[in-house]
């Protein structure tokens, strides 16, 4: 078993498809372990993005991570990180294969609605971003 942090962006909370992403996410078998719905500042988006600090994109995605609220989930299951990976589609929603949470509903880039874990250590850092250990469901 294995974790993997899940966003809701803030586009998709606008759109009103938390349902429909959780949905998908259950039904190929990830478990909600954790969720809380949040808005971040301008400062706890520069945080969560450092490692895209240097990116010509980094000033534009953490003014939209903090433009309205998001849902933060911990999602638990065989090879969890990959399959969100896969259910989420490829950043590039014009990439992202039929099917994919990104390919039906994001509209650019940047709106691209989820973001998922992209490395077991990422997923640590990640989750410990959001939540403690006892915030967590065994
Ligand atoms: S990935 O999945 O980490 O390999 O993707 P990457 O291309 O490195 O992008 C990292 C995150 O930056 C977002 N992104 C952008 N935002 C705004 N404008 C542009 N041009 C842009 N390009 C990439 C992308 O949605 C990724 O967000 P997360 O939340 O990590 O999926």
């Amino acid at each position: 078993m294995e974790q993997t942090l899940s966003i809701i962006k803030p586009d998709g909370v606008k759109k009103q498809i938390i349902g429909d992403v959780i949905r998908r996410f259950e039904n190929r078998g990830l478990s909600v372990k954790a969720m809380r719905m949040l808005q971040m500042t301008k400062e706890d988006a520069m945080g969560f993005y450092a490692v895209h600090k240097e990116r010509p994109f980094f000033d534009s995605l953490t003014d939209f991570m903090c433009s309205g609220p998001v849902v933060v989930m911990v999602l638990e299951g065989e090879k969890a990180i990959a399959l969100n990976r896969e259910i989420m589609g490829a950043t590039n929603f014009k990439e992202a294969d039929e099917g994919t949470i990104r390919k039906d509903f994001a509209s650019s880039i940047e709106s691209n609605v989820v973001h998922g874990s992209d490395a077991p250590e990422t997923a640590k850092t990640e989750i410990a971003y959001f939540f403690s250990s006892l915030d967590i469901m065994a």
